[in-house]
């Protein structure tokens, strides 16, 4: 096959800019390590052009846009995507490695993650407050309305290159804010494709900027300077703490990591909660925050439970990303791969056993099943982002919930249960951002509020609830 070949750079103004000593960064299908594109990455002059060009934009032309044409915009976005799927899920696969089918689903996603966004547009409002409630506030009109904010700064990961950018691009646009995109040096070339897309759609040129660089030196300068007014951070704890020591005083978002904890009591539907928690583990090669990687499952039903889990497991299709039967295919770098095998190792070292999986086949770790594994097992305790999992017993509720509490991170968790009072019970007690009862931790939507607790975060995501956080907010008094 002709594997698909990009040659650019970051995109200021709308110009692309390429050579003149700029520093070249090739990227490579993670699957067979394929040349697939090129990115020149930014120069100094290139940071600070994008930052004026996204900070004039805001002031000379982008705040005045009315709600009605932005979300036209978006909308105009949501169509394109659409006719160009294939395409779009083509580089995805290329640049990730992850399978094809995950791919379009992510693509899918994105569209509607646009279309919200054109929603959300027109429904941002103020209120009136009754000034009246106050003594001596007789005579006096106070409403409250929502400015943009400036220049949003985005920062995304590699393992959703278009998802996630859209779920930081999509709200600012809605909200009026223009954007500087700084997308993960591994996966650029996908939000070259959005750009064109959003260029196409009649977002003006230097409302959307794009920076290509290792983040150590384009980071920084992009978080401190004093044009950008917000900064949305999708990735690791340690890059998300320094950000947020460096933003000063800016508005900060962080989607931090997780090592998310599914429970399954023993009322369950057992075969069935094994099933989807076998796609939750491995979805990805498990390079998802939400990631199944915790599975405490009641003594009474651990051997039936793992034995499906083994079943579903060994049923998966693990080979090279491009094939549509492909279940599992590349981590991101052939270090990530080997950091998580020399965890598994590890674990087994200290007593865990293997179920399922534990090589690396042709350049890929097998989904990995642990059993009898300890919480201070760095497969356990830290987030471990590879196709691994451990299955852990547990006899009470109160054990399950400390367990499942006990971790340095808190975004999703899951409880498989029939009985709706215990399924309460843990979503009030679990401490995690988000609480699924019957589904997977894994599963996210992009409509509703997302975020984590503990080192997996500060704010919330998901169309509506991002755009809040975008928005300033001032109060407006007459006197009659
Ligand atoms: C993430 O891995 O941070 C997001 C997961 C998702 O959007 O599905």
């Amino acid at each position: 096959m002709d594997l698909f070949r990009l040659e650019t750079g970051s995109i200021i103004n709308g110009e692309i800019r390429k050579g003149n000593g700029r520093q070249v960064h090739e990227v490579r299908f993670p699957y067979n390590q394929q040349l697939v594109g090129t990115i020149d990455f930014a120069l100094e002059q290139d940071i600070e052009d994008a930052i004026e060009g996204a900070h004039q934009t805001f002031h000379n032309e982008f705040k005045h846009m009315p709600a009605y044409k932005r979300s036209k915009i978006l909308r105009k976005a949501a169509e394109i995507m659409e006719q160009r799927k294939a395409a779009l899920a083509e580089i995805l696969t290329l640049e990730v490695g992850k399978p094809i089918k995950d791919a379009f689903g992510e693509v899918g996603r994105a569209i509607q993650v646009l279309e919200f966004s054109a929603e959300e547009a027109k429904r941002i409002q103020g209120e009136s407050i009754p000034m009246d409630a106050a003594i001596g506030g007789e005579n006096r009109l106070g409403i409250v309305k929502k400015y943009p904010l400036g220049v949003v700064l985005a920062i995304t990961p590699f393992n959703f290159p278009v998802n996630l950018a859209l779920h930081k691009i999509g709200p600012a646009i809605a909200a009026g804010n223009t954007v500087i995109l700084k997308p993960a040096e591994k996966t650029p070339l996908s939000s070259v494709y959005l750009y064109e897309i959003f260029k196409e759609a009649g977002l003006p040129d230097g409302a959307l900027q794009i920076v290509m660089g290792e983040g150590i030196h384009v980071v920084p300068p992009l978080v401190k300077s004093e044009k950008v007014s917000k900064v949305s951070f999708t990735g690791s704890y340690a890059v998300g703490k320094s950000i947020y020591e460096m933003a000063g005083l800016k508005k900060v978002t962080l989607e931090l990591g997780s090592n998310s904890p599914n429970i399954v009591l023993n009322d369950a539907d057992i075969e069935e909660s094994a099933k989807s928690l076998v796609k939750g583990s491995f979805v990805n090669a498990g390079q998802v925050c939400i990631s199944v990687q915790r599975i405490y499952v009641q003594k009474e039903i651990f051997e039936e439970f793992q034995q499906h889990f083994v079943h579903y497991t060994k049923q998966l299709k693990v080979g090279n990303p491009l094939l549509e039967e492909t279940d599992v295919a590349s981590q991101i770098t052939k270090e990530s791969c080997l950091k998580a095998k020399s965890w598994v190792d590890e674990a087994v070292e200290q007593g865990a056993s293997i179920v399922a999986g534990g090589e690396i086949v042709d350049g890929l770790l097998q989904p990995t099943v642990l059993t009898n594994v300890t919480a201070s097992m760095n497969v356990v305790c830290n987030e471990i982002f590879a196709p691994v999992v451990s299955i852990i017993p547990f006899e009470t509720d109160e054990e399950a919930l400390k367990l499942a509490n006990d971790s340095l991170y808190g975004l999703q968790a899951s409880v498989f249960t029939t009985n709706i009072n215990r399924a309460i019970s843990f979503a009030d007690q679990l401490e995690t951002g988000g609480v699924w009862i019957n589904e997977i931790s894994t599963y996210r939507q992009d409509n509703y509020p997302y975020g984590g607790v503990k080192q997996s975060g500060v704010g919330k995501e998901g169309i509506a609830y991002a755009i809040q956080d975008m928005l300033q907010t001032k109060f407006i008094g007459v006197k009659y």
